[in-house]
């Protein structure tokens, strides 16, 4: 029997998400017609003989209990959400829900970064961590371009036997252009080497020098405090995996992985989701890839697409243009209006002849094996750097006005056009 742990953060995390993780958890942000740990969930009920799934994160459980219920319907499959009492850090959750993990005696279980958007491919990392009969730990890594791998953990990996000989989570100076996908499958036996760690943590809290600052004694991090510490040992092991790949930081970031996973499951049709909209039934004009839950209502001379999710309850006016957009549930886009680049707030409502418009942040297509780039709001000279529109939930866009990359807070009533602006 397999287990799978998505570490979803907690609510101090995910605040270069806002203002949309104001309204709603990061971790459940919907992208591309499902919640982004849906997708996790999704594909973890893909491998063969998995037990079950195991949430673990900070949020209070009245944030997330509501949607481990809808997924225990949905997919028929024990699904736990285990809250720690503050930030644990990426082991020390593991660490102290071990019990939880450990319970029905699972061959090995699977640990997902909840902010990762991919082509998950669990089966096959845990054929290749099985193949590797010395492993504690089997991670898929992927490629960056120099300058960006400094973002992320990067490892040294030995191509004859893909064993990671060095590892160094987010370096000063490059080391390798080879990144941590935060996805790895876990030998039982890793509690022995946590637990070794969190001693080793507890006892040098003792200490006179000790320099735990007010950080919770229990909190440990499983790059720079395991992984960094197995790589060498032959017990740690990468699978380089050059599928689609990104993180999801910033709401531009969203757009991006809303346009790879709607690709991703037209072509899994074995995945319970579909993003046709309304079944075969033809709503407007539409440019392939979209997906419109079948709630909305949308008037048959507008044009949808491409990379367009529309969420329940929301109405789409006579002749309205949408392309590159997330809008949530019940916004209303009146006649006539155009959206591009931006993330609409639930029950937003824009004017009639109002243009709503961002500027993609995707990667440079030109630059081999780039990733996204999740640019701070400012650039150096103290100016918004140009990125998708975001209107938060409740937002008025009255008729007749122009919004350009900019952000808005939620409930603010707009009374004329803006650019490059944040509307507090
Ligand atoms: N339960 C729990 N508790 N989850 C946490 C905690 C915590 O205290 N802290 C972070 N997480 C979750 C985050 O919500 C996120 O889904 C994941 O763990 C990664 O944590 P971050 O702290 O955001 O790390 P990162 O994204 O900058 O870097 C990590 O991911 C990269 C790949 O996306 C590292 O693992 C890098 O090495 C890796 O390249």
């Amino acid at each position: 029997m397999l287990k799978a742990v998505i570490l979803i953060g907690g609510p101090q995390k995910g605040t270069r998400f806002r203002p949309l993780s104001l309204d709603i958890p990061k971790p459940l942000f919907p992208v591309a017609g499902l919640p982004l740990i849906q997708h996790h969930i999704e594909a973890c009920i893909l491998l063969k003989n998995l037990g079950e799934i195991l949430l673990i994160g900070f949020y209070p459980s009245n944030q997330i209990e509501p949607f481990v219920n809808e997924m225990q319907r949905i997919y028929n499959i024990t699904i736990k959400y285990l809250q720690e009492y503050t930030a644990l850090g990426t082991a020390g959750g593991l660490f102290h829900f071990r019990d939880q993990i450990r319970c029905g005696n699972p061959d090995a279980f699977f640990v997902l970064n909840g902010d990762v958007c991919a082509d998950f491919q669990l089966e096959y990392l845990y054929e290749f961590h099985n193949n590797n009969p010395n492993a504690l730990v089997s991670m898929m890594y992927t490629e960056a371009t120099k300058q960006q791998s400094l973002n992320f953990g990067c490892m040294v990996i030995d191509k004859k036997t893909n064993e990671v000989a060095h590892y160094v989570e987010k370096p000063c100076s490059y080391v390798s252009a080879y990144i941590n996908c935060g996805i790895y499958v876990f030998s039982l036996d890793i509690f022995q080497t946590i637990g070794e760690v969190f001693s080793n943590k507890q006892s040098d809290l003792f200490k006179p020098d000790s320099s735990n600052g007010n950080r919770e004694a229990s909190h440990m991090q499983l790059e720079n405090e395991i992984l960094a510490r197995l790589s060498g040992t032959g017990k740690f092991f990468g699978l380089h995996v050059d599928t689609w790949w990104s993180q999801l930081k910033t709401a531009g970031s969203a757009i991006y992985a809303n346009r790879h996973y709607l690709e991703l499951y037209k072509k899994a049709a074995n995945r319970k989701f579909h993003s046709h909209g309304k079944g075969d039934e033809v709503l407007c004009t539409v440019i392939p890839d979209i997906y419109v839950d079948s709630t909305a209502i949308v008037d048959p001379s507008a044009v949808i697409g491409p990379n367009v999710s529309i969420g329940p309850g929301v109405v789409v006016g006579a002749g309205v243009r949408i392309q590159e957009s997330i809008v949530l549930a019940n916004a209303v886009i009146e006649d006539h209006s155009l959206v591009l680049h931006s993330i609409i707030g639930t029950q937003s409502r824009i004017g009639k002849w109002a243009r709503v418009e961002g500027t993609p942040t995707d990667p440079d297509p030109n630059k081999p094996f780039a990733k996204m780039e999740n640019l701070p709001l400012f650039n150096r000279d103290g100016r918004l750097n140009p990125s998708i529109t975001i209107l938060g939930c409740r937002v008025s866009v009255p008729s007749e006005t122009i919004l350009l990359n900019s952000i808005v807070l939620p409930n603010k009533e707009l009374a004329r056009s803006i650019k490059n602006e944040i509307i507090l």
